[in-house]
C-alpha cells in the first residue's frame, strides 16, 4: 500500500511507487551523520533530537555519526577514506549533512573530495532547494522550488593553472541535463506552476545549448506544463523585482548555486534554506543527501549564533523522502510554529542561541 502523500510544505516526492515504497517500509533506515565543520556541528546538534523523536514514534532508523572534515583531514591527512565512501554508496540510505569549508583548508581540498565526491559519486544529480518563507518573514506565500543539477558543469572540477592562463571546463553530459530537468518537469506539472529553465545558451552555446535542446523537447512532451527558457542575467533581476510569478526554477550546477542562495534570502536568508540531493535513476533507497544551502559560516561559528532551521528543514525533507510523512510535516508544523510564536535566532532579528532555537522548535512537536 502506498503511504500518505499529504503535499508538504517542503514536498519533492510526487511519484512513489508501491514497490519501491514498500521496500522503503521493510528495514531500519540507515542514516549517517556528517556535521563536518564551522557552524555544521552546532546545526546538526538540533537535528539529531528529531531522530531520536522519529525512533521514539516507532520509526525504525539507525544513525551512525562519521567525523570526516576540517579537523580530521587537519589531524589524519584524510578527507573521505575509500572504505568510509564505498559504505555510504552501498550501505546507507540517507546522509544528514552539516557543512563542509575551513579557513585552515584554503585550497577546500577536503569539501571537495567529501560533498563533491559524494554528490557526484553516488550521482545525486537532482538538488531540491525549496525557499518558503516562514511565518512573521516578509514574502510570506511565496513557493518556490530550485532544481539545480548537482554533480557536473562548472563544478566537474576540471580545469588547469598555468602562468598567466586559468581554466575551469564546465562538462554538461545529456543524461545528467535530461534527469534534473525531467524532474523540474514532473514537479512543474504536479505543482500547475510555471517552470523556468535558467542559462546562459546565448554565449555558452556548447553546455547551454544542450540545456535549452533538452528543454525544449521536454516541452514538447509535457504541452501542460507552463514552461519557459530565460537568459539568467534577466531571470535575476526579474526575480529580485518580482519573484512570485516563478513556481520551479532548473539550472545548472553553477546557476543553481547562484539562484538558490538568492531564493534563501527571499526565505529569511541562509541560515533557513534546507535542500535534498538525490538520484533520480537509482532505485528509491539510493542515499540520498540532506544538507542546508548555507557553508560551514566561520564568521560565526562556535558562538551559539547559526540558525538551526535549515538544517531542521532539511532532515524534515529527509523524513519525507523516506516516506515518513507524517514526521516530515509535523517538523515543518514545528519550526512554522516557533516561527509564528516569535522565536528567532540573530540572523533573523532574535536572540536566541542556536540551541534555544532548537529547543523552541521541538517543543511544538507532537509527542
Ligand atoms: P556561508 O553560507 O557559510 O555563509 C554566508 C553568510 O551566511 C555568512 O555571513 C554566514 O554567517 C551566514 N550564515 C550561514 N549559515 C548561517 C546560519 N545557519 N545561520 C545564520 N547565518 C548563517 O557561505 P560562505 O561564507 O561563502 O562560505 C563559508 C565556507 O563554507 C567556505 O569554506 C565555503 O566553501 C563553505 N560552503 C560550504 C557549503 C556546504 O558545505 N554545503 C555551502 C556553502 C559554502
Ligand atoms: C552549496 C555550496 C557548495 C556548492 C560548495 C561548498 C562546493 O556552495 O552547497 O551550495 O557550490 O555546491
Ligand atoms: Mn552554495
Amino acid at each position: 500500500m502506498v503511504a500518505s502523500r499529504g503535499v508538504g510544505v517542503w514536498h519533492h516526492r510526487q511519484e512513489l511507487e508501491t514497490e519501491t515504497e514498500q521496500k522503503v517500509l521493510d528495514h531500519a533506515a540507515r542514516i549517517a551523520l556528517i556535521p563536518g565543520d564551522g557552524a555544521g556541528p552546532e546545526v546538526m546538534a538540533e537535528a539529531v533530537p528529531l531522530l531520536d523523536w522519529a525512533r521514539a514514534r516507532g520509526r525504525r532508523l539507525e544513525v551512525e555519526r562519521l567525523p570526516y572534515g576540517a579537523d580530521h583531514y587537519l589531524a589524519t591527512g584524510e578527507t573521505l577514506p575509500e572504505a568510509a565512501y564505498a559504505a555510504l554508496r552501498d550501505g546507507c540510505d540517507a546522509i544528514l549533512f552539516g557543512a563542509v569549508g575551513d579557513p585552515r583548508v584554503p585550497d577546500g581540498r577536503h569539501a571537495e573530495e567529501i560533498l563533491l565526491r559524494l554528490r557526484q559519486g553516488l550521482e545525486l544529480m537532482v538538488n531540491f532547494r525549496p525557499c518558503r518563507p516562514l511565518p512573521g518573514l516578509q514574502r510570506e506565500g511565496l513557493w518556490l522550488e530550485v532544481y539545480r543539477e548537482n554533480t557536473e558543469g562548472a563544478y566537474c572540477l576540471q580545469g588547469s593553472t598555468e602562468p598567466g592562463r586559468a581554466v575551469d571546463l564546465a562538462v554538461h553530459t545529456e543524461p545528467a541535463v535530461r534527469r534534473l530537468l525531467e524532474a523540474a518537469f514532473a514537479r512543474a506539472r504536479a505543482r500547475s506552476c510555471p517552470l523556468t529553465l535558467a542559462h546562459k545558451a546565448n554565449v555558452l552555446k556548447h553546455g547551454h545549448g544542450l540545456w535549452v535542446r533538452v528543454f525544449q523537447e521536454l516541452c514538447a512532451a509535457h504541452p501542460g506544463v507552463t514552461a519557459r527558457g530565460m537568459h539568467a542575467d534577466a531571470l535575476l533581476c526579474a526575480l529580485v523585482q518580482d519573484p512570485s510569478p516563478f513556481g520551479v526554477i532548473a539550472a545548472d550546477n553553477y546557476l543553481g548555486d547562484l539562484i538558490s542562495d538568492l531564493t534563501a534570502a527571499f526565505a529569511g536568508g541562509m541560515g533557513t534554506a534546507p535542500s535534498l540531493s538525490w538520484a533520480p535513476h537509482r532505485p528509491f533507497r539510493c542515499a540520498v543527501l540532506a544538507e542546508p544551502v548555507h557553508g560551514s559560516a566561520p564568521d560565526i561559528a562556535g558562538k551559539g549564533l547559526a540558525n538551526p532551521v535549515g538544517m531542521i528543514l532539511s532532515t524534515a525533507l529527509l523524513f519525507r523522502h523516506l516516506g515518513w510523512e507524517s514526521e516530515a510535516l509535523a517538523v515543518e508544523a514545528a519550526v512554522a510554529a516557533a516561527m509564528a510564536s516569535g522565536a528567532r535566532t540573530r540572523d533573523l532579528g532574535g536572540s536566541l542561541s542556536t540551541s534555544d532555537m532548537g529547543t523552541a522548535i521541538r517543543g511544538h512537536l507532537p509527542g
